[in-house]
């Protein structure tokens, strides 16, 4: 089993507690970080330990948040990389529990970025080789659990995910009828072994069309389906505008089911500036129908989180074969 005594792990603002925790399970040493702002909004980071030869985990997740931005998020991720490689580490171990820049994972249209393998050489190349690790928490362009290849880099690279975890959160905490299982988006198969292992059930695949934002269409060809009566879990990686989530709930709840539970690994709380599209999600999707919304704690907001991704983080760095 590996040892990580002789790390120092570093954390963003965002993931401070996560680090705190984690420090604690791996019995490392926290090393610290210091960012100032100059006055034209431009931020300097400053990593104040002695990171020369040593061996360090860092640990920054990149939602949008009271504080920063999505891009924001990232140029502190790429300047503590800068930072750590200029001031002599030896190897970076690398956390990013939500990445960001990652719905844009392929380029689906002519003259259009990779935004999420944008992110990824940027880092490879900014790295220079000590980052030798990375993990990613049910990232948005590989939902497959284990190593996989981190587009065109040589960053040994795995994906961990939390799906396992919520499942057995509503599980213990929900006297369930009849539990049937949505995925709302068909691509997201790869997860599914892992939900199976706590609810052996029928699964009820949806189909989302997306014309926007905030304009999206559920359909179904399973419509034959006897669904009344019948608790409801969705599943999807995600929850940005919550409208893939109440457009599934409306058609949920035209076939008369039951209750309906939402299960995401990731809850986003938005603010997008002119409008008041915050912390409102959380009601919108409730007054839609849904009687609970379980997320893990990958923005680092604690109260969010129903399940804490150390214990996931802990047995994917120890065993490098336990990604759930
Ligand atoms: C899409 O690919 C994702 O799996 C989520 O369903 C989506 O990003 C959620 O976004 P929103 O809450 O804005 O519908």
């Amino acid at each position: 089993m590996r040892s990580f005594k002789d790390y120092l792990i570093f954390a963003g603002d965002e993931s401070k507690a996560t680090a705190d925790e984690l420090k604690t399970e791996l019995g490392s040493e926290l090393g610290e970080i210091k960012i100032t702002q100059f006055p034209d909004t431009e931020r300097l980071v400053k990593v104040s330990s002695n990171i020369k030869g040593r061996n360090v985990i860092y640990i920054k997740s990149t939602p949008h948040n009271k504080k920063l931005n999505q891009a924001e998020h990232t140029i502190e991720l790429f300047s503590t990389i800068h930072a750590m490689v200029n001031n002599g580490v030896e190897k970076i171990i690398l956390i990013i529990p939500y990445y960001a820049h990652a719905r844009q994972d392929k380029k689906f249209k002519f003259g259009e970025t990779n935004s999420a393998e944008m992110v990824a050489e940027t880092l490879n190349c900014l790295g220079k080789g000590h980052i030798k690790e990375l993990y990613t928490i049910d990232a948005h362009f590989n939902r497959e659990p284990g190593k996989y290849k981190f587009f065109n880099t040589s960053i040994d690279t795995y994906n961990i995910t939390a799906v396992k975890e919520l499942a057995k959160y509503i599980k213990t905490n929900f006297k369930l009828k009849n539990p049937r299982i949505v995925i709302p988006d068909k691509g997201q198969q790869p997860t599914h072994e892992y939900i199976k292992q706590i609810f052996d059930t029928d699964f009820i695949f949806l189909s989302k069309q997306r014309f926007g934002p905030r304009e999206v269409k559920i359909t179904c060809d399973q419509d034959t389906l006897m669904l009344k009566d019948s608790d409801m879990l969705i599943f999807d990686d995600m929850i940005s505008t919550g409208t893939t989530l109440e457009k599934s709930i409306e058609w949920l709840k035209s076939k008369n089911v039951n209750r309906i539970f939402i299960a995401a690994t990731h809850l986003m709380y938005p603010i997008i500036k002119g409008t008041n599209d915050s912390e409102e999600i959380g009601a919108k999707l409730r007054e839609a129908g849904a009687t609970a919304i379980i997320s893990a704690d990958t923005t680092g907001i604690k109260e969010n989180g129903h399940i804490s991704i150390v214990p996931l983080i802990k047995k994917a760095l120890l065993s490098q074969k336990d990604w759930a």
